[in-house]
């Protein structure tokens, strides 16, 4: 099979191509990724050696540039993950995650439609049910939990949802979604909060926790969501939705004491920053309808994963000082100076 992973060259784009590379040697893997300062080349430096792999510098939104590449490819299945994916940047310019989310989700459908595929799978988020009460700790996200979104990030992901489900509906487009609870790991962009906290705890920078740190967030090594997606697009049911998650609740304090810990810093390095406007308190998600029907079951608790992850970051310090030398400074105090 010829499978396209566009964001391939993103955080868990990246983690999915080596996922497919080791899990699936008969398949081929074409990545369409535009570079933007999310996505490196560098991470898929190892994909590049492998002869059943492809990458493709180009746009999901570019019309002329997708159909080229199904012409080409013929491809049987197509992964999504190809978005603009930080919070904070979607508050801060909209614009440009409607038209990669959005309308690049769309042009991506209808090269489906007009070449024909056996499976397209939108990765999404969690983030597109809104958030949950810090005092229902009851409370989990289903499938069927209600669309309520905060942020502009995640309001993209919802609408690119429910026009990959009318596609489903309207022209029997056989598609699938995943929608994922935070994930951590390898090749993690240090503007998210995990690689954010590392790097700069290393640094012996200041962390800044936004508010009180008292959100919760559901933790995944990105390996797990990587061998969800890879048994939905094989074995999943077609127009069908999957929650990812895996009971890893913490609070972003419990989160950053913990690197902290981990490396052996001072507590006092943490200062509180104005929080994020709209910010969500809780995700959490119930697996339960993968792990009946699939058998998917995380297989890395959190402190094993966290471990594991601050190691990588050690060990790959060339990696991410590459991304901090570049224009990663000027966003570090254009986003933070005022808080
Ligand atoms: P990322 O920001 O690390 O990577 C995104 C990749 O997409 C980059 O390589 C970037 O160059 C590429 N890209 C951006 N715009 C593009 C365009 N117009 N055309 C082609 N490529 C483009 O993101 P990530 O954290 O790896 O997230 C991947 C997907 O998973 C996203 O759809 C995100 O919404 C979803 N998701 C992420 C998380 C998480 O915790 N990171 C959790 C759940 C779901
Ligand atoms: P983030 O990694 O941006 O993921 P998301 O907003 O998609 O959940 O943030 C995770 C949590 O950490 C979120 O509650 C915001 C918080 N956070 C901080 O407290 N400080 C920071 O510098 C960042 C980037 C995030």
């Amino acid at each position: 099979m010829t499978i396209i992973v566009t964001g391939g060259a993103g955080f868990i784009g990246s983690n999915f191509v080596y996922y497919e590379l080791e899990n699936h040697p008969e398949d081929r893997i074409v990545c369409l990724d535009a570079l933007t300062y999310a996505g490196n080349l560098a991470t898929l430096e190892e994909a590049m050696k492998n002869e059943n792999f492809r990458f493709v510098k180009g746009d999901i939104a570019d019309r002329d540039c997708v159909n080229k590449l199904f012409e080409e490819e013929k491809p049987d299945i197509i992964v999504n993950f190809a978005a603009e994916s930080h919070v904070d940047r979607s508050i801060e310019n909209p614009e440009i995650f409607l038209r990669t989310n959005i309308l690049g989700t769309q042009v991506l459908m209808d090269a489906c439609r007009k070449y024909g595929i056996k499976r397209y799978h939108q990765v999404s988020t969690d983030e597109v049910y809104g958030d949950l009460p810090l005092d229902r700790p009851d409370l989990f996200f289903t499938e069927d939990t209600p669309i309520h979104t905060s942020s502009p990030y995640s309001a993209s992901k919802a609408a690119a949802d429910l026009i990959v489900l009318a596609y489903h509906r309207t022209y029997k487009l056989p598609v699938s979604i995943t929608r994922c609870s935070n994930n951590y790991g390898p090749y993690h962009f240090p503007e998210k909060l995990i690689p954010l906290m590392i790097s700069r705890a290393l640094a012996d920078q200041s962390l800044p926790v936004y508010g009180k740190g008292e959100n919760v967030r559901d933790w995944l090594y990105v390996e797990d969501h990587c061998s969800a997606i890879d048994l939905v697009i094989r074995q999943g049911r077609e127009g069908e939705v999957y929650n990812i998650g895996g009971h890893n609740e913490r609070t972003n304090l419990e989160v950053v004491k913990t690197i902290l810990r981990e490396l052996d810093k001072p507590e006092e390095l943490i200062s509180y920053v104005t929080d994020r406007p709209g910010h969500d308190m809780r995700y959490a998600i119930d697996p339960t309808k993968i792990h009946g029907e699939l058998g998917w079951l995380p297989q890395t608790k959190f402190d094993d994963g966290i471990k594991k992850t601050i190691k990588w970051y050690l060990d790959n310090e060339d990696w991410w000082q590459n991304i901090l030398a570049g224009d990663y400074q000027s966003y570090y105090e254009k986003m933070y100076k005022d808080r």
